[in-house]
């Protein structure tokens, strides 16, 4: 019995493990940086918008933002601006942002 509990609990870990690998890619700084060419002109060049009316995305959570770029994508979130660019985006795309931008300081 135990051990037919313990195989219960490896299968339940593995699937978590198998899951957390789908959701969440590892990004890569760099190919962000190159990718983000395309927000700068509303995000700024380092994440701090200069213009007005565009959030700044410097700093902010690294989860948060691949969720809300995963949301925008799939129009779970409407924003038409973003619609349109995250259609473009693939998870890799997104998780390679994602760590860019959160790993830049938030002050200007
Ligand atoms: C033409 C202007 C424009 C460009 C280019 C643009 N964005 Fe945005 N972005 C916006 C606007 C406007 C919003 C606010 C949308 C809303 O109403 O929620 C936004 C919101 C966001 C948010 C959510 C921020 C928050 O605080 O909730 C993220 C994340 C984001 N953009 C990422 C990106 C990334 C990554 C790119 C480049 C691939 C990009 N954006 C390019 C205009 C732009």
């Amino acid at each position: 019995m135990s051990q037919f509990k313990c195989a219960l609990i490896a299968i339940w870990c593995l699937s978590f493990v198998n899951s957390a690998v789908a959701v969440d890619l590892v990004g890569d700084v760099k190919a962000g940086e190159v990718k983000s060419a395309a927000c700068a002109a509303c995000h700024g060049p380092n994440g701090i918008n200069t213009t007005g009316g565009f959030p700044n995305l410097a700093g902010q959570n690294q989860t948060y933002i691949m969720t809300s770029l995963r949301a925008f994508r799939e129009k779970k979130r409407e924003a038409d601006i973003m619609n349109t660019i995250a259609a473009a985006l693939n998870d890799q795309d997104i998780a390679n942002l994602a760590v860019f931008y959160s790993g830049l300081s938030p002050c200007p």
